[in-house]
């Protein structure tokens, strides 16, 4: 542990022009402050391509999706649950592009029953679906996800192609799945990829090319292409933001070329989630306790992987920064390991992938200073649990300067709803 010179870097007194002690006074902590500002930039980010689908897997507030909707943003969804997250917040259903598609690899019934009641589109990623839809919803238009033989993500957990994972239809399927679609009269408007989630952009221009291949494969019904979603975020200091002009054209050199194979017009969508929502996110937290082991130190919050799973499950970084409770912003600065509440060793922020202990540089802190997890917004609360039976944090979106409830924290009924004690035995 060595002292550092005084410094501010890694202080945070606000969040979108609103201070932070005042938003803890207001709603506590653990909280999610998520700054409606910068999603709006990031949707304007991606305006050329003709359809942005916000997979919504990465941060499904009702709010959250009603801001999408309003900015002219599509919504995916992976469960029968999504799917009523989406209606609730507005969606419809049907038309051209769908306002909301069914991505997933198997139809569980309950998802099966919804999208054929809702009419809801569906994006096949299994054999199997073909036949369950078809069978009950004959002559409807569907696309396929195809993986395409391989994937890359930010850890081997998010690689979503090749022959080690479980999504999409295997690209040497796809003529015997386009046979199993006709038995039905289902029609194959679009095909969809995507390959895993923060990867890069080198991997994601391999995908247009197999994308090409599978289009020119299946024929003139397809009318759409979508990338997936998969681009990444600058989590570290040093990391680049993604080129998303080259992202763009590359994309819009493969619909040209099918537009002119296939003789009409081809939309190309696009379905992040992460890059729409994680630099918006905050997850704040207060100093609990402050303790040497060794020559280690350790910050304890009152957050832990019950809030934010991603480095336990990932060894994933996430930017920290300290909330001084007295505004007292020179301090100095000290190498800390920001551990959590949990009755857990694992319950560490500052790890690496395999659980190896990692060291970050942040101002000296007391019980009683809160501290600011950032980037956090997208695979956040969406992933939280009650391990330990802790309550589910709040989260609170930024708009305009005010901040708005947008989750009311859990209370204990809502822990045990559902249980019950069966009587004791005579
Ligand atoms: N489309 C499909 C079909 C997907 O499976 C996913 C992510 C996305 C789009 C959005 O990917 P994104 O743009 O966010 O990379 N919990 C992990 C991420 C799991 C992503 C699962 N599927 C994490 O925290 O990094």
């Amino acid at each position: 542990m060595s002292d550092h010179a005084t410094s501010s870097s890694r202080i945070r007194t606000e969040i979108a022009g609103t201070s932070v002690l005042k938003l803890v006074e207001r709603f506590g902590t653990p909280t999610y402050v998520i700054d409606e500002s910068t999603i709006v930039d990031r949707i304007t980010d991606l305006g050329r391509f003709d359809v942005i689908r916000y997979a919504q897997k990465a941060c499904s507030n009702l709010a959250i999706l009603d801001l999408m909707r309003r900015q002219g943003v599509l919504v995916d969804a992976v469960s029968g649950g999504e799917v009523r997250r989406a209606l609730a917040a507005g969606y419809k259903t049907g038309g051209d592009p769908p306002p909301i598609t069914y991505t997933a690899d198997i139809f569980d019934r309950d998802a099966l029953d919804l999208v054929i009641q809702q009419n809801v589109h569906v994006n096949v990623g299994s054999p199997d679906m073909i036949d369950q839809l078809g069978q009950v919803a004959p002559g409807r238009n569907i696309t396929f996800r195809i993986n395409p033989g391989f994937g890359h993500g930010h850890s081997q957990k998010t690689n979503t192609g090749g022959q080690q994972s479980k999504h999409g239809i295997w690209y040497e399927q796809l003529d015997e799945c386009l046979q199993r679609a006709d038995r039905y009269g289902l029609g194959v408007s679009g095909l969809h990829m995507h390959i895993g989630s923060g990867t890069d952009l080198e991997h994601l221009a391999q995908v247009c090319g197999a994308m090409e291949k599978v289009v020119l494969q299946a024929g003139r019904t397809v009318t759409s292409i979508s990338a997936g979603g998969g681009l990444p975020v600058p989590y570290k200091p040093d990391d680049s933001s993604v080129d998303l002009g080259r992202y763009f054209q590359l994309w819009d050199a493969v619909r040209k070329r099918l537009e002119d194979h296939c003789g009409h017009a081809i939309h190309v969508e696009i379905e992040p989630g992460r890059f729409l929502v994680a630099e918006s996110g905050f997850l704040l937290a207060e100093i609990r306790a402050v303790k040497r082991m060794g020559s280690n130190l350790f910050y304890l919050v009152d957050a832990g992987f019950n809030n934010l799973a991603r480095p336990i499950l990932y060894g994933a970084y996430h930017p920290m920064s300290v909330v001084p409770s007295d505004g007292n912003a020179r301090r100095p600065e000290y190498d800390v390991i920001v551990g959590g509440p949990l009755c857990e060793s694992g319950d560490i922020f500052t790890q690496e992938e395999g659980g190896f202990v990692a060291k970050r540089r942040l101002p000296a802190a007391v019980v009683g200073d809160y501290l600011a997890i950032e980037c956090a917004g997208a695979y956040g609360f969406v992933m939280s649990s009650n391990y330990n039976s802790r309550t589910m944090a709040a989260e609170v979106l930024v708009r305009d300067g005010t901040p708005y409830l947008i989750r009311s924290r859990q209370t204990f009924d809502d822990l045990v709803r559902g249980e019950t004690i069966p009587p004791a035995a005579e």
